[in-house]
């Protein structure tokens, strides 16, 4: 099967890790570790997963004239990604997210989106060509508004279907909803954008129709352990279940699903197929600590899907 072009227009920041015995107070300073760094950021980890499947992917993005920026650069080089529109910028530093894991497994992270948070219009203009000739073009809500409205835009314009995974949910242009061809909201982040609650399968098909009427044709309503939940119109969806599996770190497990649907998607998989590639996907990362580490290959997913059925 080919390997169409995915393109990646979002968010990249270093991860910096500690557990920690407790979280730290106000004021307080807490002895933790180990400490652990890593690659992250939404459009990052969505990238990884989808490189690790065997898309050709460019990552646009932008990062700080800084190490932590020359990192970036060689993780996505390592992972076969295309940098050619991993912009820098001069005065911001690259993105990080401070992370602090205690006993109970619980976290509490503070994102700097730095650099990749001033990503312009501009910018992402200067990668029509590519987006032009993309069989699937993958954003998030991770940079700025504008970044997002202008490749929202330039997908529009030359037919190139957009997958939009509306995270970490704010406030955007809700028009660019005519637009795009897929939304994958985790159940918080349909929450957000019907102000419905989402927890059952029938609250997933009640916000995924005000969705669709929004202008999305495809919904895809991820549920963590209990799979996702897809609705393109009529009287009801489909409920496609996880892949059970001894979860270590759901992390990622998001990004780990869009990086997969893009590259089904991208290879010509029909969508049904495409949801359970990415459900397997997800369902191997979780069984892994990390977010960009924790993605799987292609191998491992086709081996795995051999041996697990839904
Ligand atoms: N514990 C788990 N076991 C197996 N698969 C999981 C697990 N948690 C998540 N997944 C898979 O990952 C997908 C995305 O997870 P979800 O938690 O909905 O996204 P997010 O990370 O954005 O909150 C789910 O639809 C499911 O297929
Ligand atoms: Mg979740």
């Amino acid at each position: 099967m080919s390997q169409g072009i995915v393109t990646v227009v979002g968010s990249y920041v270093t991860d910096l890790m500690s557990r920690t015995p407790h979280m730290p107070r106000v004021g307080e300073t807490v002895l933790g570790g180990p400490f652990k760094m890593g690659p992250g950021g939404k459009g990052g980890n969505q990238a990884v997963a989808a490189a690790r499947q065997g898309s050709t992917v460019y990552m646009v993005t932008k990062v700080g004239d800084d190490e932590f920026g020359s990192y970036a650069r060689a993780n996505f080089t390592k992972e076969t990604i295309n940098t050619e529109y991993v912009f820098v910028d001069l005065v911001e530093a690259t993105g990080a997210a401070l992370i602090a894991v205690d006993d109970n497994g619980d976290n509490l992270i503070v994102v700097a989106l730095g650099a990749c948070g001033t990503l312009t219009a501009e910018e992402v203009n200067q990668a029509s060509q590519v987006i032009a000739n993309s069989a699937v073009v993958l954003v998030q809500l991770e940079t700025s508004n504008e970044a997002v409205l202008a490749t929202v835009a330039l997908a529009k314009a030359y037919g190139v279907p957009v997958i939009l995974n509306p995270a970490p949910y704010h406030e955007f242009p809700r028009e660019i909803l005519q637009d795009i061809t897929y939304i994958t909201p985790n159940e918080t982040e349909a929450s957000s954008l019907t102000g419905l609650k989402v927890e059952t399968e029938a609250d997933a098909l009640q916000a995924a129709k005000v969705i669709y009427l929004m202008g999305v044709p495809n919904v895809i309503i991820t549920m963590g352990k209990m799979g996702c939940y897809y609705y393109n119109g009529g009287e009801s969806g489909k409920l496609y279940p996880s892949f059970e599996v001894q979860a270590l770190d759901t992390t990622g497990a998001g990004d780990a699903f869009n990086g997969g649907l893009a590259f089904a998607l991208a290879s010509g998989q029909a969508l049904c197929d495409a949801i359970i590639h990415a459900t397997a996907v997800a369902a191997l990362s979780v069984t892994k600590v990390g977010t960009s580490p924790a993605m799987p290959t292609l191998e491992e997913v086709q081996a795995f899907m051999a041996t697990h059925k839904l």
